[in-house]
């Protein structure tokens, strides 16, 4: 059967320019799912193309992903990557990946094995957060996570990717090899730190003399990462087959844009992904709040309130000019003036490239599924930014308008009186206090009230709860909609 290894591609499609030989298998990625595909292996790819780079992939899957990992070795490790743009696809072979590893396939020991390996120079991780065995609430090693208590008791054969790195690092050191770094891409708040924390805090469990050496030789620098990359479905793989004139069942598809911030502490040396649109800084904390403030929040408020205005998708609320303003006006006026950014950071076209993203219509990105959770994201994506408004005296109208959408959505009905299906691990709790005020303004002082979400301080400030329930007010006479229209001309 004919793949996309030795299959004629379509004419359109962008295959490496390089010869693959050169690369050595510096880099050894744990998690070979949909976001690594589409991120870090178009970076390294791209370098690869402008011609200096021997930077190559070892791609290694730990838990599940096995057949994935069959069909990138059927064709010769090459898989594509469709890039959708507003105004179409761009269709990519991406060539940096040289060789494969899955510890069910072919043994934990060949996993450590590779890792020890005197030529590799970073292990980078893509594990989601559950990979880390991490405490919920003090981000610190689960010592009682299943998988962890079975390392402690068999470190050379482990189950957990902390396991293997441990252990890997182990073998170098008793092997008079140097170290290497522990990159996480993960999208978790400081995900170096996480990383450092679970992997210290487990060879401490071990060894301490281990631990040391771990703490002195390996660095664990914090990313952060963007790009939307939903999970490829049957519909995305037969779109990519059109697009390559050949099957390939490692294909994913994904938005154009892309980001990578990452903070520059390698210990044994790093790919120049600069050169190809990574930010390499000392510092990646104001990114992330970059992020979280500017994207996420304003997702937040496209999400509430498009879902109450009648909007399926963040396109389709995008495509109404009032939200398209209102959700520059606050990521500017509202999100950006918050930030202390280095200098040279341009906020403005930063903000532009987010509206750009966020209308794309051939990314179906629904406002119900961003409206999920919001007990948990509306602190460091809102409520943050009002807290610095309200010590300034600056307005936050359309942070306000947010807060408000949300408490009108988790009431679990909608404008026309149907049901919301309120996803959040406090829904039940926060109905039960929008049922006892109903549509009134005094539900949002009793919300204000939920301490784990507004924290004492804004539940005693009066101005932002005046200022919430005048937004509330405008919402439930107005609707979503006008509501929105309304912000643009008070
Ligand atoms: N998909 C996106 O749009 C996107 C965007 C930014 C960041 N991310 C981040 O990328 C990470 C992966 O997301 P994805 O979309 O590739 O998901 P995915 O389901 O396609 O891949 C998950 C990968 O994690 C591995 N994994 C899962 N649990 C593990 C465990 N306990 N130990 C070791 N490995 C484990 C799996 O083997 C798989 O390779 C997530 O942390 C996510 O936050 C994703």
């Amino acid at each position: 059967m004919e793949t996309i290894a030795t299959a004629t591609l379509a004419q359109q499609v962008d295959t490496p320019n390089y010869d693959r030989q050169r690369l050595s298998t510096k880099l050894v990625h744990l998690g070979f799912g949909a976001f690594h595909r589409a991120h870090q292996g178009v970076y390294t790819d791209d370098l690869a193309r402008l011609g200096d780079s021997d930077w190559g992939y070892c791609e290694v899957n730990l838990m599940g992903g096995e057949q994935l990992i069959e069909q990138l070795r059927g064709q010769d490790h090459l898989y594509s990557v469709v890039e959708k743009n507003a105004d179409g696809p761009v269709t990519k072979v991406i060539g940096c990946v040289r060789e494969s590893l899955h510890c069910d396939m072919d043994g934990k020991h060949a996993v450590i094995e590779k890792m020890a390996e005197p030529q590799v120079a970073i292990v980078s991780l893509t594990i989601t957060e559950k990979g880390y065995c991490s405490d919920a609430n003090t981000g610190l090693l689960d010592a009682s996570n299943l998988a962890i208590l079975h390392d402690l008791e068999f470190p050379n054969t482990p189950n957990s990717a902390i396991g293997y790195l441990v252990e890997a690092l182990r073998v170098r050191r008793i092997r008079g090899l140097p170290a290497f770094t522990i990159m996480s891409c993960d999208n978790l708040q400081e995900n170096g730190r996480v990383a450092r924390d679970a992997v210290i805090g487990f060879a401490r469990l071990l060894d301490a003399e281990l631990a040391g050496w771990i703490q002195d030789n390996v660095s664990f620098p914090c990313t952060m990462v963007d790009r939307i990359v939903p999970a490829a479905t049957a519909e995305t793989l037969a779109d990519i087959a059109n697009l390559l004139g050949v099957e390939d069942p490692c294909g994913i598809a994904c938005e154009s844009f892309r980001q990578w911030v990452i903070e520059d502490d390698f210990v044994a040396g790093r790919p120049e992904w600069n050169l190809v649109g990574a930010e390499f800084v000392s510092d990646v904390v104001p990114f992330e709040e970059m992020k979280l403030r500017m994207l996420n929040g304003s997702h937040s408020f496209l999400a509430y309130l498009g879902y109450l205005a009648g909007y399926e998708h963040i396109a389709d609320t995008m495509a109404d000019p009032a939200f398209k303003k209102a959700a520059l006006s606050l990521m500017l006026d509202e999100q950006a003036t918050t930030l202390f950014m280095p200098e040279w950071t341009d906020l403005a076209a930063y903000a532009a490239m987010l509206i750009d993203r966020f209308c794309n219509i051939n990314i179906k990105h629904r406002t119900w599924q961003i409206a999920m959770d919001g007990s948990l994201k509306l602190p460091p994506r809102l409520l943050n930014s009002i807290r610095f408004h309200l010590q300034r005296g600056s307005d936050f109208k359309c942070l306000a308008l947010a807060v408000a959408g949300w408490m009108r959505y988790v009431s679990a009905v909608d404008e026309s009186g149907e049901p919301i299906d309120v996803k959040d691990p406090m829904a039940k709790a926060l109905k039960s206090i929008c049922d006892q005020h109903g549509h009134t303004k005094s539900v949002v002082k009793a919300l204000v009230g939920v301490e784990v979400i507004f924290a004492e301080d804004l539940a005693a400030n009066q101005i932002f709860i005046n200022t919430v329930e005048r937004a509330y007010e405008t919402l439930c006479e107005l609707g979503a909609k006008k509501a929105v229209e309304k912000l643009l001309v008070d």
